[in-house]
């Protein structure tokens, strides 16, 4: 199925998975042990335009589509989710956000450094009492004239430590709810802008995940991107793409596991024949080819309407509800299929497993895209 794909995205999809089989899979376990990512790495990543894929070429961009894109993240996400949670948060997140709602000093300022991978970025929404539950924010800025003075946490970063540019949502006026957030670039170094340690996770360990601490934090009130009281809109505008590329890492993950078992079971023998001769193993091979079919199918029309310039909201969030399910279960069953090996780091399928199980969280858990899916499905 080949969705019609351009000379130029199957170059790009090509270009992905020949960095991903070249550069990636060398050193992922090691990097999955040690939990971490050498910086030589983000930077050739960012040589081949996979740090700002659509982000116009005046910018520092790739200039290519959302179609692209996922196929970018599926490509790295086969080998290692660790490396496309970096592209996906630096693209959808945190270079979307700047180009789409951004001032043009901003854009030049931050976005240009961004889309070429000299500088990497963090999304800051959650809290330790505001996860779910976004508009909940505790983090407070407070207008002072030409500033904002920042106060609060920040938990579960992704790309906290490594980043040089932070999106940090924040409330500056209780009263108005989430019409009283805003949206702020920070920039590491700030005076009372700390980083806690690393958090040691069950999957995507090379990516550094960090807690963040404001404490009178003076931010420039050109640092505030958007009108006062846009923040809110800002977050769930630019998480409504991120759920494109998380479904893509999602479905990037579940075709990794069974490129492997499919592979695995051709060479494997018991009974006097290879384990995929056996009618459950060889069904197991049908199940998860059509489920992650079904799973691209959604990656993909999200993608396309992203193109399109139609709404994404709820194909984004179908896409990643679905994709995360494919991933989580797809990837026990490569696991079954490889037997005791299925257990050990070397055959690589565990390190999938463990990963899948952020996709069903991040961004938005799968219970958050039902609400997403259902509220738009009755306001229709
Ligand atoms: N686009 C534009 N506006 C939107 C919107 C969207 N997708 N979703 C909501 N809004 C608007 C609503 O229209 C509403 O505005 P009005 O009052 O003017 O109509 C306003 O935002 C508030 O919306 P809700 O009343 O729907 O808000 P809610 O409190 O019920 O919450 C929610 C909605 C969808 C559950 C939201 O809180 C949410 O998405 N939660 C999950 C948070 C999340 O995804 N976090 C991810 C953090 S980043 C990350 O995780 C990165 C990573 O790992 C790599
Ligand atoms: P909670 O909101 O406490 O949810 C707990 C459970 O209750 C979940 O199963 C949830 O689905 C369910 N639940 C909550 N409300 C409802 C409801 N109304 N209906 C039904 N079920 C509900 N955040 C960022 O801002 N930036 C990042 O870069 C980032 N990176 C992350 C990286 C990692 C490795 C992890 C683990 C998290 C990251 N997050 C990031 C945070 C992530 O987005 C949140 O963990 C997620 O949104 C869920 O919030 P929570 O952990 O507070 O869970």
């Amino acid at each position: 199925m080949d969705f019609n794909l351009t000379e130029e995205h199957l170059m790009i999809r090509d270009a992905a998975r020949d960095f991903a089989q070249t550069e990636l899979l060398p050193g992922v376990i090691e990097r999955d042990e040690k939990q971490s990512f050498p910086d030589e790495l983000v930077r050739k990543m960012g040589e081949l335009g996979f740090m700002g894929v659509m982000v116009d070429p005046k910018y520092g961009g790739s200039g290519m589509d959302a179609v692209s894109y996922v196929l970018i993240m599926e490509e790295l996400s086969k080998i290692d989710a660790s490396a496309s949670v970096m592209v996906s948060v630096n693209n959808s997140l945190v270079c979307y956000g700047l180009e789409a709602y951004g001032s043009e000093e901003q854009k030049q300022k931050y976005l240009t450094k961004l889309a070429t991978g000299e500088q990497i970025g963090a999304f800051c929404l959650s809290e330790p009492e505001a996860g779910s539950d976004a508009t909940s924010q505790a983090t407070t800025a407070i207008d002072k004239g030409d500033h904002y003075l920042l106060n609060g946490t920040k938990n579960w970063i992704t790309n906290g430590g490594r980043a040089g540019v932070y999106l940090v949502i924040a409330q500056t006026d209780r009263e108005k709810g989430h019409r009283g957030i805003n949206a702020f670039i920070l920039e590491k170094g700030m005076e009372g802008f700390d980083i806690g340690p690393k958090e040691d996770k069950l999957g995507i360990r090379g990516s550094d995940t960090h807690t963040l601490q404001f404490n009178d934090v003076k931010v420039p009130k050109e640092n505030r991107i958007g009108e006062d009281g846009f923040g809110f809109k800002f977050a769930m505008k630019t998480l409504s793409g991120g759920r494109i590329g998380i479904a893509a890492q999602a479905l990037g993950i579940a075709a990794g596991g069974y490129e492997l078992a499919l592979k695995y079971s051709k060479e494997r023998k018991a009974f006097g024949t290879e384990i995929c001769n056996h009618q459950a193993i060889a069904f197991k091979l049908a199940d998860m080819y059509t489920e992650i079919t079904a799973a691209r199918h959604l990656v993909m029309a999200a993608a396309c309407d992203k193109d399109n310039g139609d709404d994404y909201t709820r194909s984004g969030a179908m896409a990643k509800l679905y994709a995360s399910k494919v991933a989580m279960e797809q990837t026990v069953e490569a696991v079954q299929i490889h037997g005791g090996n299925g257990f050990v780091k070397e055959y690589h399928v565990e390190r999938l497993m463990r990963d899948a199980k952020i996709t069903q969280i991040y961004e938005g858990t799968s219970e958050i895209q039902k609400i997403v899916i259902s509220r738009s499905l009755i306001k229709e």
